[in-house]
């Protein structure tokens, strides 16, 4: 028996779990080559844009699938600019929360109440203007956790810097060197999209259902989260940090034989090296030439597991991914590793909300099917004759 879809209803169709290798779109955003190892947001070399481009450029590229000319450029920056502050309920809410609480909890808690106070986002003819307030405010968001966390105190964003400046003065209270700010929007930009991954389907999900874009986003926010998923750089960093002045091959070997993951290293797609790590490595190396000796030393033990690692592991297609290198450099830059998974979350922002849009566009509610492999028609008992 076939039902509508193909389906047969008697044998035992393909299951795949994870869903891996299953297709369930056709876009233009983003290809991951991971044999190659390479990336491309709409068709440009990861490499290229990280050299020449900027996170609000690349941000109008995914919202809208062109590079800017100077004009769109600078009314996209000022939107961005002009969407920064953060209204009371929202800083109270930071402020609320128990000091304990996990950063990803206020963000993903804050994004949804910025979400139940816009209005705005009922238009759906105008998702690009959503999606700016969105790309905005969770940096500033995020920033403020970061400020109310370490200082108690909020700073109001200044409308006179660029994304990644406000977002660094936000959470310091005070400005960054300019090659400390470049670092940091070299990163945002590589963390800005990566196809279909977890947190992005999961906000496509939402979607689907014709739910509202600060909803998908919350979505992607929570599935972010998880240790396998954008929580690994900080899982990474705590992995290379543990190894400081231990032998690095015992070190990996004892992960491994022990039945652990190597954090930061392995992916889905990638079974070569992720082309975003080869640039964070580099990046990092050029970073620590004028570091302090803590950033220096978490760096170099990074670099020797690496090796380490790569030796056990690389036969197998186990390379590091994006999340590998992403902590030292953070470190170098001054953000707590509690606020890694949360600058990711700013960071992947702009390939979130070009997801979510282009999958309305031709929309079709995601609803899977499991096989099932329970009963059926079992009796019910009364509970006195359980
Ligand atoms: C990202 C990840 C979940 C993708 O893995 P996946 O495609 O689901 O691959 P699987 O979990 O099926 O693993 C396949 C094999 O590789 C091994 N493997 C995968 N990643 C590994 C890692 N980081 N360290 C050690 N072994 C790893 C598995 O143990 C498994 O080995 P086996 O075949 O001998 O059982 C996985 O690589 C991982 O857990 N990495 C660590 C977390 C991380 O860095 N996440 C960020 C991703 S950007």
């Amino acid at each position: 028996m076939i039902n509508n879809h193909g389906v047969s209803l008697t044998e035992k169709p393909q299951i795949n779990l994870g869903l891996e290798g299953v297709y369930f779109m056709e876009s233009k955003i983003c290809k991951v080559d991971g044999k190659a190892g390479k990336l491309y947001y709409y068709g440009y070399d990861i490499g290229e844009l990280a050299a020449a481009s900027n996170f609000e450029e690349i941000s109008y590229l995914l919202l809208y699938g062109e590079l800017p000319t100077t004009k769109q450029m600078k009314d996209f920056s000022s939107a961005l600019a002009e969407e920064r502050n953060l209204d009371d309920r929202v800083i109270n809410l930071i402020k609320g929360v128990p000091q304990e609480t996990n950063p990803m909890h206020t963000l993903s808690a804050a994004m949804d109440l910025i979400g139940a106070y816009d209005k705005s986002a009922e238009n759906t003819s105008d998702n690009e203007s959503t999606s700016i307030r969105i790309i905005s405010k969770i940096a500033s968001v995020v920033a403020a956790i970061g400020s109310i966390r370490s200082s108690g105190k909020y700073t109001n964003p200044d409308p006179k810097l660029g994304h990644t400046a406000n977002f660094l003065y936000m959470l310091n209270g005070e400005p960054k060197p300019k090659e400390v700010v470049k670092l940091a929007d070299t990163m945002f930009l590589l963390h800005a999209e990566h196809s279909s991954n977890a947190s992005t389907f999961s906000g496509i999900v939402t979607i689907s259902t014709l739910s509202d874009i600060y909803s998908a986003v919350v979505s992607a926010i929570n599935t972010l989260k998880g240790s396998l998923h954008g929580g690994a750089d900080e899982a990474a960093l705590k992995m290379i940090m543990s190894g400081v002045g231990k032998d690095p091959d015992k070190y990996i070997d004892g992960i491994i034989s022990s039945g652990n993951r190597i954090m930061g290293f392995g992916h889905r797609v990638y079974k070569t090296y992720d082309p975003r790590a080869v640039i964070i490595k580099e990046q990092l190396k050029a970073a620590i030439r004028n570091t302090d000796d803590r950033v220096k030393k978490i760096a170099d033990t990074a670099f020797m597991i690496e090796e380490a690692a790569i030796k056990r592991t690389g036969q197998k297609g186990i390379w590091p991914n994006v999340d590998f290198f992403s902590g030292p450099v953070y470190s170098y830059i001054g953000i707590e590793p509690e606020l890694f998974t949360p600058v990711f979350a700013l960071s992947r922002a702009p390939g979130w909300c070009s997801h979510i849009v282009e999958y309305l566009k031709n929309n079709r509610l995601i609803r899977p099917t499991v096989y099932y492999t329970g009963e059926t028609g079992r009796p019910y008992k009364e509970i006195n004759g359980r």
